[in-house]
């Protein structure tokens, strides 16, 4: 029988590799008091909510909730399962891997799936450089594409026939049942099994480490759809992937250009633009756009000239905006798109353009102006109320009042006036953003909200309780003993904070206590964060034993449903003097 790692292992794995060291290539931090802060790499953010706890050993997002270890966060950051992360732990600090782990199933899936895609891209090549690939050498020929450039990106011919790569996996051991699941074959309605790739030329898509993780195979006429894409397999999310990202993330360039299509990126390495990414055929997400604000300071938006690429670019401009990347948007000239203009007019004309690129701001006052006619007065008020929606977006005030006059001159309005409506829109949204910022520090600091892991009408202050009954245990492993007779797991109304409980019980007896650790293994990456939240949480007061037979009378005494205390609903001044007091304990 195989085992689970051992906690001695892991524990290894975690002294061996320090936390801050392990976040740093990812997260700029700075020093906050005793603990290190920066920009959340897991969702987007300007104001710093990432937390590292050095003394513990790891992190918490108070924006997004993510939290746990250095396990946990390279799994998460590289998009790897437990084992892996720990083997790349392990292996960073010169530590052999235990031999006879128990592979959990996903990983066995996950590894299983990158098998069969790099034995179908291998295939996809061979046959393109075989007779049957005949057709599909001449497609890409056409296109511009030599040997080098076709190697390079390992493109390859899914000929035209309904089983010849089922056939070929078939032989080398993969079964139609796992095929399927990993999006290479289909199963008709007899239950037969065929291709799903036919007759078109293929692209493998490739991630980080190197691993092919899906396939865009394009048509090579004029059918429909014209690209087929895989969808979500265990070892693949679209909504994270970028095509070519782990060509571009080599590039001594702090920029990315981010085009809309594999032939544009393609075309752009090819002419010497090896900082090229696209998207893969959906609007650009938010992970998609945490992912280029991880490599690049800058972004050049380089999509179609046509309107829905504009419309694209739009879209892409809002999620990018939510993360630190400056924005550039190209107006394209000369060709539809990318691949097209660098054929047509060449390196020289790429390079004007990309250097011609329009800030967000310009592109979106352009967009704004777009069909109206500022001589007439129905128009000029429909363009300064949306280029003072624009102006008022801009956080740098020199460049704010650059831009309000060139839109004041623009429009044919008195500069004032436009800069007093630009005044208002921003004192609006300031208020926004306060309640927004303060109700942030509510949740920080008593917790209300989080992961929803309560059944419906439990009170506030039950939560409260349970909560910080938890922390105070996680701190002091040594206050179970007596505190266990006085309440079980089964009085806990979180059916999670029973399982937190049990297993800081049971730890509690051996020689080393639970900590965020111990449940990386156990519980699922936000129930981790919970916990990293439970064990960094301000809300604990006295640390005592009696502090926590207080939580249990409250625990025990809730019959919920009841709604005194609240946190959610205190007003400002109660919500301050309980500040107060944490802080005071806290000294
Ligand atoms: P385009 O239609 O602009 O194609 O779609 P393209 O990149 O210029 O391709 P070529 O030059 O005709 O070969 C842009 C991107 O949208 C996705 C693909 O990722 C494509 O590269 N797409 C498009 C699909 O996923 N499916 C489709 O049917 C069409
Ligand atoms: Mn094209």
């Amino acid at each position: 029988m195989a085992q689970r790692l051992s906690d001695d292992f892991l524990r290894l794995v975690r002294e061996k590799n320090d936390i801050e060291s392990t976040i740093a290539p990812y997260v700029s931090l700075r020093r906050s008091g005793r603990n290190l802060v920066g920009l959340c790499p897991f969702h987007g953010e300007k104001t710093p909510s990432f937390t590292v706890y050095t003394d513990q050993q790891h992190y918490y997002c108070y924006g997004c909730g993510a939290g746990g270890d250095v396990i946990t966060f390279t799994k998460n950051i590289q998009n790897l399962s437990f084992y892996d992360a720990v083997k790349v732990l392990a292996e960073r600090a010169g530590l052999r891997m235990p031999e006879n782990y128990a592979d959990d199933g996903m990983d066995k899936l996950r590894r299983r799936c990158l098998a069969a895609n790099r034995e179908a891209a291998r295939f996809f090549y061979e046959c393109l450089k075989s007779e049957k690939g005949r057709e599909g050498l001449q497609y890409l020929r056409s296109r511009g594409l030599d040997a080098s450039i076709i190697s390079h990106f390992g493109l390859g011919f899914a000929p035209n026939e309904w089983d010849s790569l089922k056939k070929h996996l078939n032989e080398k051991g993969f079964r139609n049942d796992e095929l399927e699941q990993f999006n290479l074959v289909r199963k008709s309605q007899r239950g037969t099994y065929y291709d799903a790739f036919r007759n078109r030329v293929m692209f493998p898509i490739i991630n980080l480490q190197g691993d092919v993780i899906a396939f865009g195979g394009r048509v090579m006429d004029d059918s429909k759809p014209k690209y087929l894409n895989s969808s979500d397999t265990v070892a693949f999310r679209k909504r994270q992937g970028l095509f070519a990202l782990n060509f571009a993330k080599n590039s001594s360039e702090k920029t990315l250009i981010l085009c809309e299509g594999y032939m544009d990126v393609i075309s752009l390495h090819r002419f010497g633009f090896t900082n090229a990414v696209a998207g893969l055929g959906t609007a650009l997400t938010e992970e998609q756009a945490n992912l280029i604000s991880r490599y690049a300071e800058e972004v050049y938006i380089c999509y179609d000239a046509d309107e829905a690429g504009q419309k694209a670019a739009r879209r892409a401009i809002e999620s990018l905006g939510k993360v630190n990347v400056k924005i550039k948007v190209i107006r394209l000239s000369g060709g539809k798109d990318p691949d097209e203009i660098l054929n047509k007019n060449g390196v020289e004309y790429m390079r004007r353009l990309l250097s011609g690129a329009m800030n967000d701001t310009e592109f979106r006052l352009t967009g704004a102006k777009k069909g109206l006619d500022l001589s007439v007065n129905n128009d000029k008020v429909v363009y300064t109320n949306a280029a003072a929606e624009i102006l008022a977006s801009i956080p740098n005030p020199v460049q704010r009042d650059v831009y309000l006059s060139a839109v004041a001159e623009d429009a044919g309005v008195s500069r004032d006036a436009l800069s007093a409506q630009v005044e208002r829109i921003r004192r609006k949204k300031k208020t926004k953003e306060d309640h927004a910022r303060f109700d942030r520090i509510v949740k920080e600091t008593v917790g209300t909200t989080r992961t929803p892991i309560y059944p419906e009408g439990v009170s506030g202050g039950r939560k409260n309780a349970e909560e910080r009954l938890l922390s105070c245990l996680l701190r002091n492993p040594d206050f179970c003993r007596q505190v266990s007779g006085e309440i079980g797991p089964q009085d806990f109304a979180s059916p999670l904070n029973a399982k937190i409980y049990s297993v800081i019980l049971e730890k509690s007896e051996t020689s080393s206590p639970a900590d965020v650790h111990t449940f990386s293994q156990m519980l699922a990456d936000e129930e981790i964060g919970y916990v990293s939240y439970l064990d960094a949480s301000d809300r604990v007061l006295a640390n005592t034993v009696a502090e926590c037979l207080d939580c249990i009378a409250k625990i025990k005494s809730d019959d919920s449903g009841a709604q005194e205390e609240d946190p959610g609903k205190w007003d400002n001044e109660e919500f301050l003097k309980q500040i107060e007091r944490i802080r005071n304990e806290k000294k």
